[in-house]
């Protein structure tokens, strides 16, 4: 079996700590470090009693992110602050800009080849700050860099399944686009198995989908967004991401990646993974008149939040 060393940066918060339990689930990996600017020694010492494979590593504060990080494959990021009620994910922007960028930096410096997995918020800005930062540092690879995605596809397959009474396990649905409000764009005419809607039950699925996460933010009440849910969505595409670097064939997520497919130069899309992260953009497939008119309102708000990102590292 091959060793794999994976990092979570942020593992003590709400996503990390549940997505850490996922992770030393997992027989891919030999060494999970993890870390936060609180907690991981307990975090740490906690998952360390659990009998999988995975030895269990927490490392506390920025003096310690290149002994975290040193020697890892995979890298998830779940580090910054979530939303509260009233809050969209670009209201974050301000302070996980820097968290993402100063830990980006960590990640060009000690682990240069890893695949980076990017959960904090805004994602639509701040993969693209993650790209910028590697390529501030010479080590860019578009192929190794993806903002998560997967709680969008997780949620799509079961509100469908719920609503026809699918198998869900048997439900497939892509998402594409961005990681926001209207930038999420479900392709439910691409759904596996085949669903039909009337027009407007269609347009109520997509506007669910869309603001999923404000339902959860709603329902915690001020106590922040999504957290188990995207601990799951965050250990799916990095297990993914895993059985494609162990050489397993024809693995697909989708995932927000520099991307040409439209005019927004990052764009979700359902990927082929392998050995070197990215191996081939499968693109947006046959999209119905509909799904294209809200790709095309999606691109002036994606645009603009790629470009926020971008201009944040380029003025540093
Ligand atoms: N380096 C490492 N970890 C950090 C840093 C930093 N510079 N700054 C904050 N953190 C840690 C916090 O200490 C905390 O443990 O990130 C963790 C965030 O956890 P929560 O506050 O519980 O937030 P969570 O709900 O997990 O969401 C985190 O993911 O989905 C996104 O929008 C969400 O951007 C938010 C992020």
């Amino acid at each position: 079996r091959a060793n794999r060393k994976v990092a979570v940066l942020g593992a003590s918060g709400g996503i990390g700590q549940p997505m850490s339990l996922l992770l030393k689930q997992s027989p891919l990996i030999s060494h999970l470090s993890l870390f936060d600017i609180v907690h991981t020694p307990g975090v740490a010492a906690d998952l360390s009693h659990i009998e999988t494979r995975a030895k269990v590593t927490g490392h506390t504060g920025n003096d310690e992110l290149g002994a975290a990080l040193d020697g890892c494959e995979v890298v998830v990021i779940p580090a910054g602050v979530p939303r509260k009620p009233g809050m969209t994910r670009d209201d974050l922007f301000n302070t996980n800009a820097s968290i993402v960028q100063t830990l980006a930096e960590g990640c060009a410096k000690h682990c240069p080849e890893a695949m980076i997995c990017i959960i904090s918020n805004p994602v639509n800005s701040t993969v693209p700050i993650t790209s910028e930062v590697f390529k501030k540092a010479g080590v860019y690879d578009p192929k190794k860099i993806f903002g998560v995605t997967t709680l969008d596809i997780v949620r799509s397959n079961t509100f469908i399944a719920e609503g026809k009474g699918l198998d869900v396990s048997k439900t497939s649905c892509p998402v594409v686009g961005g990681h926001s409000g209207i930038t999420i764009v479900p392709l439910i005419s691409q759904c596996s198995p085949k669903v039909s809607y009337p027009q407007d039950e269609l347009e109520k699925l997509t506007n669910r989908i869309q603001n999923a996460g404000t339902e959860v933010v709603n329902a915690k009440a001020g106590a922040g967004s999504a957290t188990l849910s995207m601990a799951y969505a965050g250990a799916r595409f990095a297990c993914s991401l895993l059985e494609a670097l162990n050489g397993k064939e024809g693995v697909i997520e989708c995932g927000f990646v520099k991307s040409d497919v439209t005019k927004a130069t990052y764009f979700s899309t359902p990927l082929l993974l392998g050995p070197k992260g990215l191996e081939r953009n499968l693109g947006l497939g046959e999209v119905s008149d509909y799904e294209r008119k809200i790709i095309e309102e999606a691109l002036p708000e994606l645009m603009k939040n790629i470009k926020k990102g971008e201009d944040f590292v380029k003025s540093r």
